[in-house]
């Protein structure tokens, strides 16, 4: 299996354009603003949407200048939630990095948030299609109700899978379907083709979220920029967990450990826990489905002319479902 960086090889020079005009994008005179944003930027990250964005723009007329006022709202809007997100996730690092709450503080990182979205805003007014406009606007809702309702159910243990995946389509898979989608029609590729993309990227979007969720109970803090086990310190039932929770056996055990936690607010010893969760054979389980993802992903490409870039989505896809980081 490749890695991100073979299959972003082809793309470097436009990735690099892109890399620039997002430092220019968050720049202010505002001394503060201006840190914060480019403290979260700088930490790097995967840029899979701008990634998605170029590649699917390869499916119709490719222009640079059009594809960057796509990719780069689509990642200044990913970069906002993320410093919302690690308020609401009371996270001490990201990318390695201290978090701007952290760094800084709440109300900073609120604000931090919201500026890097104003400034999405100003860069995707450069394309005139009102339904681009649109669709970046529904995807941001949705991602709202999605974070809300990951609040909503914190350490409830009688929510379903189907729950959870309701939620996690709404606060990952749609920017990432959106990505994919937006590509292509501003490249002017046919309605079928973008069609087709976007339930490519929601599918990938789907495995992207519950790989996120195992790695954070199985992967180590350097793979993972943060330590082990956040999500379930917040309440936040993912899952691996859901599908322990399904073992009569292990249930009550499980449940024990849930109510301590939420009693201590999470500031407690959580190594039980996640043993528990290691050996459930619950992580196979959300492997197991993440991988029908994949080739739900990968059959939505079914159909697509054979350029490169199918391709590339296809190693990508695979990337994705094995991703360590
Ligand atoms: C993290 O997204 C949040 C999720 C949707 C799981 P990424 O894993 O894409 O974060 P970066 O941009 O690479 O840091
Ligand atoms: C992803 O959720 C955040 C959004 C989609 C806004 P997580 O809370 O799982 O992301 P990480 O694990 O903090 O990156
Ligand atoms: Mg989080
Ligand atoms: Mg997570």
């Amino acid at each position: 299996m490749k890695n991100l960086l073979d299959i972003y090889s082809r793309k470097k020079k436009d990735v690099a354009a892109i890399e620039r005009e997002l430092e220019e994008s968050v720049y202010s005179d505002h001394t503060m603003l201006r840190e914060t944003s480019l403290h979260l930027l700088k930490a790097g990250g995967k840029r899979i949407r701008p990634v998605f964005v170029l590649l699917s723009g390869e499916f119709g007329a490719y222009k640079l200048e059009t594809m960057k006022h796509i990719a780069i709202p689509l990642e200044l809007i990913h970069m906002a939630t993320l410093v919302h997100d690690d308020v609401i996730d009371d996270a001490h690092t990201r990318r390695g990095q201290l978090t701007v709450r952290s760094k800084w503080d709440n109300r900073v990182a609120m604000y931090t948030g919201d500026y890097i979205l104003a400034k999405a805003l100003g860069v995707v007014t450069k394309i005139a299609n009102p339904t681009v406009h649109q669709i970046m606007s529904k995807a941001m809702v949705e991602m709202c109700i999605g974070e809300m309702e990951q609040i909503r159910f914190f350490f409830n243990s009688e929510q379903t899978v189907r729950d959870y995946l309701l939620r996690i389509k709404r606060k990952t898979a749609l920017l990432i379907a959106i990505s994919c989608q937006l590509g292509a029609m501003a490249s002017e590729a046919p309605d079928w083709i973008s069609s087709k993309l976007y339930t490519f990227g929601y599918n990938v979007g789907m495995t992207f979220q519950i790989r996120d969720d195992i790695l954070d109970l199985c992967g180590t803090e350097k793979q993972i920029g943060k330590p082990p086990g956040s999500d379930i310190k917040q309440g936040n039932i993912t899952l691996p967990v859901l599908f322990a929770l399904q073992d009569p056996a292990l249930k009550p055990a499980l449940l024990q450990e849930l109510a301590r936690i939420q009693q201590h607010d999470g500031q407690t010893d959580i190594s039980r826990f996640l043993d528990m969760i290691r050996s459930s054979g619950g992580v196979e389980r959300a492997s197991a489905l993440s991988q029908k993802y994949i080739q739900r992903a990968i059959s939505a490409l079914e159909g697509l002319p054979d350029i490169r870039a199918k391709k590339d989505l296809v190693e990508i896809a695979y990337f994705i479902g094995n991703r360590s980081y």
